[in-house]
C-alpha cells in the first residue's frame, strides 16, 4: 500500500495583487501552478474595508481555469450564495457569526455543487462552531483580524489551529489559514494538519516562483 502524500495547496489572495495589472498577475500565477485563487469579498460593514466585487471574480474566471475560493467577509452571506455560484466559485467560506442559520447555508452551498466552508475569526473559538465542522468541506482559520492584507500574524491563533488540525482528520475537511502566511509559517503549520495556505503580501512582494519553490521544499521533509 502506498502512503498518501499530502502536498500544500497555495491560494494567492487577489486582494494583494497589482490591480493595475490584474490579468497579468493571474496569468503569472496560473503559470506558476497555484492551486486556487482566493477572493476576499468585503462589504464595508462586516469588515471596515471594501474589496473584490463581481468584476474581479469574473476577470479571474475568464483568465484562468484554476478554481476560485471565495471568502465572504459580508453580513448575511446566505443572501449571496447563488450569486457567487453563478460567477463560478468552487469553494465558498463565510463567517458563521453573521449568518442566522449557518448549517442551512453550508447545506445550500453543497447542494449547489460547491465546497462549503466556514471562516473562524481569531477571536472565534472552536466551541462555538463545533456542530458545524462535520458539515464543512473546508475550514478557514484567520490568523489576522479580517479586512486588510499586510497585517501581523496573531500568535494566539496557533493553539486553535493545532486543535483544528486534529479535527480536520476526524471530519475530513481541508484546513486553510489566512493572514500574513509566509514560507516559515507554512513550515510551522503544515505538520499541524494545515494543508491550504492563503498568501497575500508574502507572495506578491516577492518572486512568485521562488516562494512557491521554497514552500514545496520546506514541506517535503515533513511528509
Ligand atoms: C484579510 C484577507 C486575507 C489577506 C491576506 O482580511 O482575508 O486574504 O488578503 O493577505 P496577507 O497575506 O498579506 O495577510
Ligand atoms: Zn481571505
Amino acid at each position: 500500500m502506498s502512503a498518501l502524500v499530502v502536498t500544500p495547496k497555495i491560494h494567492p489572495s487577489i486582494l494583494c495583487a497589482d490591480h493595475g495589472n490584474l490579468r497579468g498577475e493571474i496569468q503569472k500565477l496560473t503559470d506558476a501552478s497555484v492551486d486556487y485563487f482566493h477572493i476576499d469579498v468585503m462589504d464595508g460593514s462586516f469588515v471596515p474595508n471594501f474589496g473584490c466585487g463581481s468584476e474581479i471574480v469574473k476577470l479571474v474566471k475568464k483568465t484562468t481555469d484554476i478554481p476560485m475560493d471565495v471568502h465572504l467577509m459580508i453580513n448575511d452571506p446566505a443572501r449571496h450564495i447563488e450569486f457567487f455560484c453563478e460567477l463560478g466559485a468552487s469553494i465558498i467560506t463565510f463567517h458563521p457569526d453573521v449568518d442566522r442559520q449557518p448549517a442551512r447555508t453550508l447545506a445550500k452551498i453543497k447542494e449547489m455543487g460547491m465546497v462549503p466552508g466556514i471562516t473562524l475569526n481569531p477571536g472565534t473559538s472552536i466551541e462555538t462552531v463545533k456542530e458545524l465542522l462535520p458539515l464543512c468541506g473546508h475550514v478557514l482559520a484567520m490568523t489576522v483580524n479580517p479586512g486588510f492584507g499586510g497585517q501581523h500574524f496573531l500568535e494566539y491563533t496557533v493553539n486553535k489551529i493545532r486543535h483544528l488540525g486534529e479535527l480536520s482528520q476526524k471530519y475530513g475537511f481541508s484546513l486553510c489559514v489566512d493572514g500574513n502566511i509566509t514560507v516559515e509559517r507554512v513550515q510551522q503549520l503544515f505538520p499541524m494538519g494545515v494543508t491550504n495556505f492563503v498568501m497575500g503580501t508574502a507572495l506578491f512582494q516577492d518572486n512568485y516562483l521562488e516562494v512557491i519553490k521554497s514552500i514545496r521544499e520546506v514541506t517535503k521533509c515533513t511528509q
